[in-house]
């Protein structure tokens, strides 16, 4: 019989909490990049085989076996919090530089290592992650630290580390999802069915508790192409009529997974078909609020969201369909990451959505990468 595993429960978070003593006890010594990829270049770049592929051991695989039984519910406390309080609560920058992406939303930043950063460091991370939404790191030496250090130490002190229930994963990681697109890959260009291969969403909205500080980084990509692009779910919010949006936030939107799901077992994500937790729906504000920093930001994506509960179908479609087209188009609240080597992007999950950007299918590369998703609280308004 399958072995079912539970996907940490509420005792785990204790636990976690527990292990974030780790944080301040063993700074890690910086982790170096494999010899055969030169500084500031990609592996495919290199002209080696990809018999050579320094990240072979992280490529996504799929578990027949192991299914998780529904997710339970677990008390988040945002670590941003704390960093409130301090006088000044950027000072884990110090030593770095800020290139803001644009005037409200989006900053890079280089000079600072997150392997580095102690508890205090971390909170005062969240609390910036949370006030501009998404930050890129440069140079960073996090992509080569220990995955189970990545998980263990670094996802579970921003929340419960989520499995996804389809994705594929690396051995010895689970909680690691893994992104990769490449040209003989089943998982794919998909422009080969749609105009482009916008899809907005934010990270599996569907869960009763979805993510918080998310992070992403690539093991390999082709030179150019395969940006992020992220829009602020704020400033979309902001800009409606104000009683456009009092209205609004009267509103409860239902989220499912059940497509993704669907997609998955009809085999054309891929031939794994691949279904390791069943499908949920949730019902979540169309309006939440930032638990830190108190800021509304609308809640809905065409990816995942369904409905509004409540409504007949036709005000329901229309309602979202204005939201979708309003975030989808809102150029000037939308940045657009792009990716080096050794970049880490983290961003916000509750007050962003991104898509991927599948521009490359003209290269021979692979876009392969990992996102590390804890969860956090319940959306509320
Ligand atoms: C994601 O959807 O979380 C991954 C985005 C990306 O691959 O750029």
């Amino acid at each position: 019989m399958a072995p079912i595993a539970t996907a940490a429960p509420a005792e785990a978070l204790v636990a976690d909490v527990k292990k974030l003593a780790l944080v301040d006890a063993a700074p890690l010594p910086p982790a170096p990049a494999p010899a055969s990829i030169p500084a500031g270049k990609w592996f495919s770049e290199t002209g080696l085989p990809e018999s050579e592929y320094p990240y072979a051991h992280l490529l996504p695989t799929w578990d027949q076996e192991t299914k998780y039984v529904p997710l339970g519910e677990f008390t988040h406390v945002d670590p941003g919090h704390k960093a409130k309080a301090d006088a000044d609560p950027r000072s884990f920058l110090a030593g770095g530089a800020v290139d803001d992406l644009s005037p409200k939303f989006g900053s890079e930043v280089t000079g600072v290592q997150l392997s580095a950063l102690d508890t205090h460091a971390r909170e005062q991370l969240a609390l910036y992650v949370a006030e501009r939404g998404v930050v890129v790191f440069r140079d960073q030496d996090f992509i080569d630290q220990d995955p189970r250090w990545q998980v263990d130490n670094w996802g579970a002190f921003f929340g419960r580390n989520h499995i996804h229930p389809t994705s594929g994963q690396p051995k010895g990681a689970p909680e690691l999802h893994l992104v990769y697109r490449a040209p003989d890959s089943p998982y794919n260009f998909p422009f080969k069915q749609k105009l482009n291969s916008k899809g907005w969403h934010s990270d599996v909205s569907y869960e009763a508790q979805p993510p918080g500080l998310t992070a992403l980084f690539l093991y390999d990509s082709p030179p150019s192409g395969g940006d992020t692009l992220y829009l602020d779910q704020r400033e979309a919010y902001n800009r409606l009529s104000p009683s456009f949006a009092a209205y609004l936030e009267t509103l409860q939107v239902v989220h499912s997974g059940f497509e993704q799901a669907a997609y998955a077992r009809s085999g054309e994500r891929g031939p794994e078909r691949t279904v390791r937790r069943e499908p949920v729906k949730n019902t979540h504000p169309l309006v939440r609020r930032h638990p830190v920093t108190g800021e509304k930001a609308l809640y809905v994506t065409r990816v995942f969201s369904r409905s509004i509960v409540g409504l007949k179908q036709e005000e329901s479609d229309a309602i979202l369909n204005l939201l979708y087209d309003h975030i989808e188009n809102g150029i000037d609240f939308q940045i657009r990451a792009r990716w080096k080597p050794r970049t880490v992007v983290l961003w916000d999950n509750r007050t962003t959505a991104h898509t991927a950007i599948a521009d490359f299918d003209s290269t021979p590369a692979k876009r392969h990468g990992a996102r590390i998703t804890p969860q956090a609280e319940r959306p509320f308004l």
